[in-house]
């Protein structure tokens, strides 16, 4: 009787069992290991359900799978911000009113930081911001290295150093990613222009690529284990980089080990073939408005829909590579949408405003400051004039994809009136006018439209300035087509609107004369002689205004560095003077691994500002570098004292550079391979140690296809730029 009782029990527990098995199937339990998911999720799947979740359903989603409960994949830009809610179908704003975010600096600012802390910070904080707006992908960072100073999207960058762009993109990736939203890094690769970005085939060879162009997006796929990946417009080897075997296959996947989804540039896919055997995973934005061809179901004629149903269907490609596809996309919702205790996120908080004033305040570069024009002491004017469009012109919106529609945005004028209060007067004068105002993508930035002649505007500019103990001129580019922004490249190397001459008209009428650049790009500076004090603003996103202020008054003291070199002549950057840009159907860069300051130490070209400078208003003595033991594996490591020399507190970027004496391949005449921001209080001194390893040492030799680091002497360097080299050491690699 007790054993009947017991086999029942046992009976009933198997059938509970097999019931509750049923209702939890393994795709759906979070606590399961994400590939036996994938392979449950999978093995449930029909065909035309695989497909579907390789293309878009909408201007930014692609669709789940209803059935199934497997939610949509919901995209937004980056990287500056959540972009505002379009149309299901159009770039046009849908005009909703709960989705103002808070606009963080652009990741140039946040390159001249040179503080990862700070990245992973913004990256937390934008993550948020997005997994509030129920996104799980957000389309950034990007990390295209800066080639020419025309690019229209440098802003959006991280630099022209592969080494710092590293070190600054996984922890923004990894800050991201905490928030179960997949940081999406672009624009994989080589899209290093604007001009022609459709259809230029980029000719570089291997170890420029691999030492230049690759390293960032390697760092952010493996250490930063980026869950998402977004293929360029450009072709490479004659290939669209969006369904690129080469980029996609050979070095994504099979080198790297990337396992996460690649996804397409908007309108970045041309036909079924290439996106099905390359290694795409996801199509989106083909034919730039999903709806252009006016049918009721334009995303079932995706390249990789119906096309690829087709193909499949008739076994021309096998069901293996829409599995694999589907792999990869499966991984990325159970990674975001269906992950285990994920957080909520949040959105435009006090927190958030705190964090982008901050990361705007430690990114401004101070470039110049005689005469200790800088910080303005306000206990000691009467009168300040403020000169310039970009003192009250919103920055936020345009620039392309990534403009955004900010809760707040304060401007330069006013962050300058909030703090000096009553304490001095304010003056405004315009100085000079840009071209006709334009929004962006039906979002519109504050109309400022200035319709007086030039020779008015600077005549008024020069009455205002003679009458002001301190005058700050604050001009630079903007983000309208033609400047900083996405589409098309900067025309000029100089500022635009005339600027040039109301600077030199400043400089006359008053000594005390502060120049703030505000751009994303490094511009010519004829009048730099003429003029004290010159700071390299960004775009600073909604606090602009309060970080600038914070640092013109010297609340905060500046510990900005340059993220690219700054030439005095557009013939000194490196892709003109010895590459070819902006090429037509083809570019070639000639320039190979000569970019940036690469170029500048090694053909002794002097540069207007070179790459890592920036001035503080506390002073640093640096010590003796010293080589110490070298561990067993040969890796070796350096020390330097650094001590704040003057009455203020600072921070200092101690950079370490190595240099090779001599080798069988030319060599850059140094490179950046370490770099650490130091507090120091007035007085205080600190030593900054660097490891470095035998990679550090190495080139990519496109022979072997492999890094080759070869034995000799070398040499490393420590300062505060790479113009500006304090000491070094000779140290060898056996
Ligand atoms: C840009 C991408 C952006 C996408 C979606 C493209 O034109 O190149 O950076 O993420 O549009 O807006």
């Amino acid at each position: 009787m007790t054993n009947m009782k017991n086999i029942k029990t046992l009976l009933l527990w198997c059938v509970v069992g097999t019931l509750s098995a049923q209702q939890t199937p393994v795709y759906l339990d979070a606590s399961q290991p994400i590939e036996k998911r994938i392979d449950d999720a999978l093995s449930r799947m029909t065909l035309e359900e695989k497909v579907a979740m390789c293309h878009a359903q909408s201007k930014f989603s692609s669709p789940g799978v209803p059935r199934l409960g497997i939610p949509e994949n919901w995209m937004t830009d980056g990287p500056h911000g959540i972009r505002p809610e379009v149309l299901w179908d159009e770039w046009n704003q849908a005009g909703w009113t709960n989705d103002k975010c808070t606009a963080f600096p652009a990741l140039t600012c946040l390159a001249a930081t040179w503080n990862p802390a700070l990245s992973k910070a913004y990256g937390k904080a934008i993550g948020e911001e997005a997994r509030y707006r129920n996104k799980n992908v957000l389309l950034g960072p990007g990390v295209n290295i800066y080639r020419t100073p025309l690019n229209g999207r440098n802003f959006e960058y991280m630099g022209e150093d592969p080494y710092l762009a590293s070190k600054m993109v996984v922890p923004y990736v990894q800050g991201v990613q905490a928030n179960g939203v997949a940081a999406c890094v672009k624009h994989y690769a080589l899209n290093n222009q604007e001009i022609n970005r459709h259809t230029v085939n980029v000719k570089v060879d291997d170890r420029a690529l691999y030492e230049i162009y690759l390293p960032a997006f390697k760092a952010a796929v493996q250490e930063g284990k980026a869950w998402s990946i977004m293929g360029s417009y450009n072709k490479y080897k004659d290939q669209w980089a969006c369904q690129n075997q080469y980029l996609l296959q050979d070095i994504l996947r099979k080198e790297w080990g990337f396992d996460g989804a690649v996804v397409s540039d908007w309108g970045g896919v041309n036909n079924t073939d290439g996106a099905a055997l390359h290694g795409l995973d996801m199509e989106f934005g083909t034919w730039t408005d999903g709806m252009v061809e006016n049918r009721s179901n334009a995303y079932d004629h995706y390249f990789l829909a119906q096309p690829f149903l087709e193909k499949l269907k008739s076994g021309e490609i096998k069901e293996e590579v829409v599995n694999e596809k589907v792999r990869n996309i499966l991984r990325l919702v159970f990674r975001t949408n269906m992950a285990a205790n994920r957080p909520f996120g949040s959105f435009a908080s006090p927190e958030h405003f705190a964090i982008a004033r901050k990361i705007g305040q430690e990114g401004i570069v101070l470039l110049k400051n005689d005469k200790n024009v800088l910080p303005i002491d306000v206990k000691k004017v009467k009168t300040i004039a403020v000169i310039g469009e970009n003192a009250i012109k919103m920055m936020t919106v345009g620039g392309g994809s990534s403009s955004l529609k900010a809760v707040h945005e304060i401007l330069p004028l006013d962050g300058i009136k909030n703090r000096i209060g009553n304490t001095a007067k304010v003056l405004y004068a315009r100085g000079y006018a840009s071209d006709d105002y334009k929004d962006q993508d039906g979002l519109a930035a504050n109309d400022i439209t200035d319709k007086r002649p030039a020779q008015e505007l600077l005549a008024e500019a020069v009455k205002t300035a003679q009458q002001a103990d301190v005058v700050i001129f604050i001009g630079g580019l903007n983000k309208h087509d033609g400047q900083d922004c996405e589409g098309n490249d900067r025309k000029q190397y100089g500022l635009p609107y005339g600027q040039d001459a109301v600077i030199e008209a400043l400089a006359k009428a008053n000594k005390n004369l502060a120049v703030v650049l505000i751009s994303g790009n490094a511009m010519a500076m004829p009048w730099v002689k003429s003029v004290p004090a010159i700071i390299q603003d960004w775009y600073l996103g909604s606090e602009a205004g309060n970080s600038l202020a914070d640092v013109l008054f010297g609340d905060v003291n500046p510990s900005g560095k340059l993220p690219f070199t700054f030439p005095v002549h557009l013939e000194d950057n490196a892709a003109i003077a010895l590459g070819e840009y902006p090429g037509d159907k083809e570019v070639t860069y000639h320039e190979d691994i000569l970019v940036g300051y690469r170029y500048a130490d090694t053909k002794g070209v002097k540069p207007l500002f070179p790459f890592g400078h920036g001035l503080s208003y506390t002073t640093f003595k640096y010590g003796k570098l010293t080589a110490n033991k070298k561990t067993t594996n040969g890796d070796i490591s350096f020390s330097v004292t650094v001590q704040n020399t003057g009455k203020r507190d600072g921070a200092e970027v101690v950079q370490l550079y190595l240099h090779d004496e001599e080798a069988s391949v030319l060599r850059p005449y140094k490179e950046l391979k370490g770099f650490e921001k130091v507090f120091l209080k007035a007085g205080e001194t600190k030593t900054v140690t660097f490891h470095i390893t035998k990679q550090d040492l190495s080139f990519f030799s496109a022979n072997q296809h492999a890094w080759v680091a070869e034995k000799g002497t070398f040499k490393a360097l420590v300062g505060t730029s790479s113009g500006d080299i304090k000491s070094t050491v000779d140290f060898t690699l056996e």
